[in-house]
């Protein structure tokens, strides 16, 4: 089984990402698992780290490091990476020089009701997820534009072109991962 830790940027209940994520998974490759970050971490701060990592923390972090793949959803707030998603990343990279993520493949894709479609916040995944010294998927890119086109109230896709889209990322992605284990 090929496991892919999965961390999505919004704890909004309709979350057009949380959708993108159940869209990418329904077309992933066979022998292909999704496992969910509960991104919802205390906010760091050197002392907590130093009175030992909260639990869920510790989870995420042996789930990163046991995964052979890493698929950042994320949503763009003021052009760059939600609060919350950076605070789990900051978490899950410490301690110093013991991040989860050093030479994993990450994936990253966004979804956001603007026409930029996530394309700066991805910009600075990017550059977060280098300094981790993870290898990050050049393409294709996924900037899902304009959401609320994309999916409907419940969260499916009725777009049969972003379909085909996440389609052919999920392959790349998918042989990708296959090649870097
Ligand atoms: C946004 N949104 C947004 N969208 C975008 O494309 N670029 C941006 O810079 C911002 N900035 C921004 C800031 C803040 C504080 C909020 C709350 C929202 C809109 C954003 O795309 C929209 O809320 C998405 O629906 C967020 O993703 P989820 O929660 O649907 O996954």
């Amino acid at each position: 089984m090929t496991k892919i830790a999965v961390f999505v940027g919004s704890l909004r209940e309709k979350s057009y990402n949380k959708s993108l994520a159940k869209a990418l998974e329904s077309v992933k490759p066979e022998g292909m698992e999704f496992i969910y970050i509960d991104i919802a971490m205390p906010l760091y701060s050197e002392d907590s780290e130093n009175a030992g990592m909260p639990k869920e923390v510790l989870e995420a972090k042996e789930t990163v490091k046991t995964a052979d793949g890493v698929l950042l959803v994320t949503p763009e707030y003021n052009r760059s990476i939600p609060g919350v998603m950076k605070n789990a990343i900051d978490w899950v990279s410490r301690p110093y020089g013991q991040t989860s993520f050093y030479r994993k493949p990450v994936g990253i894709v966004g979804a956001s009701v603007t026409p930029s479609g996530t394309a700066s916040a991805q910009g600075d995944l990017r550059r977060v997820m280098l300094f981790q010294d993870a290898k990050v998927l050049g393409q294709p890119e996924v900037y899902v534009a304009l959401a609320g086109e994309v999916f409907d109230s419940e969260g499916s896709v009725i777009s049969d072109r972003w379909m085909k889209n996440f389609r052919e990322y999920m392959e790349t992605f998918g042989a990708w991962v296959e090649q870097e284990k």
